[in-house]
């Protein structure tokens, strides 16, 4: 089965997506619903993200057997995330996997969400990095902000579990070398925006409008990133500074450059600008409107001023400095022969310039993935189900939802 047609479905968070991809690269669909409903909460709250994907999940999956143009008899398997995840949101796809697969007489594939965010960089990349290893890939959403060493398992050699692969196809085995030790860099994006009177999920806002303010005016420094792994403050970040118990760890931290800016914020009593903002936005009805649109951001900005402008700009320097620095830090440790990013955060602008720039210094081959496979889809769920179907490693019948799934 060298052309394996799969039928992707991820429902671990805010997007219902199903997609088909042949051969684990060629994305035949890819159809992603975002749940809008959070925007007026300011933040996905799981019980209705378990209702919104049941509401969703029928009509994206036949979109995308529609949109590829395929049967179910056409498929080879089905492919469903795992975990980690909402457990109810989970659930959702994972049920609806299972039923389908068991109906249409078809295999089921399990996947972890945070692999799939690594196949998303690549099933685009095969060239970029040419065979080398170990990559190391930088996995930063909204839950999740981890460091893994990715190495290739070599041909023939058999996978875990002692399955032997068909020449011609590579897995990968993943070890887990950093995480953060509070809030995922996403989540300290969008608590920062919710803080600042921004729509949720803040982190495309805060893109958008941090190139209208200076990144210098507020000087967030390292000394605020504090890491709990040690307790100490870092004044610049560096191999010594970053320094806890175990030297090969590389744990990153965000709730102290998040209490930074709450402090700023009433420092300069902000407050009731922000509270105007947020009124002022909701009756615009911007709050689920895209920042990418121009018209949107130009709208958005007559209700901002510059004090709050250089506020963002500087948040985001300084997350996306420390997210680089950590990365390569660790890269250089490690002897890793190329580096990926992934997750939704590998969407914004900022970083993807600076770890480019930054990669491109030291010599090393870089890759991200195209925006709209930066943030959850189920594309990079039937990709990283590609080499699994190969090896017919099949999840049981009895599969149910990890919310707590490790890689590495
Ligand atoms: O991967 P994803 O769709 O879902 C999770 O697995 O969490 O990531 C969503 C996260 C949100 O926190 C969102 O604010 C953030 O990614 N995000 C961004 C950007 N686009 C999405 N953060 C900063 N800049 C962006 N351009
Ligand atoms: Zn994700």
């Amino acid at each position: 089965m060298p052309n394996g047609l799969i039928l992707g479905i991820e429902s671990s968070c805010d997007e219902t997506s199903a997609a088909v991809v042949r051969n684990g690269r060629e994305v035949l669909s890819n159809v992603v619903a975002s749940q809008l409903i959070h925007s007026n909460y300011g933040g996905v709250v799981p019980e209705l993200a378990s209702r919104e994907h049941l509401r969703a999940i029928v009509p994206v999956v036949r979109e995308a057997m529609q949109r590829a143009g395929v049967a179910y008899s056409d498929l080879d398997a089905v492919a469903v995330t795992e975990g980690p995840g909402l457990a109810g949101a989970l659930l959702v796809g994972i049920t609806f996997a299972k039923a389908l697969a068991f109906g249409a007489d078809l295999p089921l594939i399990a996947v972890n969400h945070l692999e799939g965010h690594i196949h998303a960089v690549l099933m685009d990349t095969a060239t970029t990095f040419a065979g080398a290893s170990p990559l190391l890939a930088l996995v930063v959403s909204g839950g999740h902000t981890h460091l893994y060493l990715a190495t290739r398992t070599p041909q023939n050699t058999g996978i875990p579990g002692g399955r032997s692969l068909p020449a011609g196809v590579e897995t990968w085995h993943y070890r887990n070398i950093g995480k953060t030790l509070d809030d995922a860099a996403g989540e300290a994006f969008d608590k920062v925006a919710k803080l600042l009177g921004l729509p949720y999920p803040g982190g495309p806002w805060m893109d958008a409008l941090a190139p209208h303010g200076d990144p210098k005016a507020v000087p967030f420094t390292f000394a605020q990133i504090k890491t709990k792994a040690t307790g100490h403050t870092a004044p610049k970040l560096s191999r010594e500074n970053l320094d806890h118990a175990d030297p090969t760890r590389f744990d990153l931290s965000f709730s102290g450059i998040k209490t930074a800016v709450r402090r700023y914020v009433e420092l300069y009593a902000m407050h009731p600008a922000i509270l105007q903002r947020e009124a002022a936005l909701h009756a615009a009805n911007l709050i689920h409107a895209k920042p990418s649109n121009p018209a949107t951001l130009q709208q958005a900005l007559t209700h901002f001023d510059p004090q709050t402008l250089n506020l963002i700009a500087s948040f985001q320097a300084a997350v996306t400095h420390y997210l680089t620095r950590t990365t390569l830090l660790a890269a250089e440790h490690y002897g890793a022969r190329g580096l990926l990013v992934s997750g939704g955060v590998a969407a914004n602008s900022e970083l993807r310039r600076r770890i480019t720039s930054e990669a491109a210094r030291r010599h090393l081959p870089v890759a991200f993935p195209t925006i709209a496979l930066s943030t959850d889809n189920a594309a990079m769920i039937a990709a990283a189900a590609h080499p699994k179907l190969l090896s017919r490693n099949f999840a049981p019948d009895t599969l149910e939802p990890t919310p707590q799934l490790r890689l590495g």
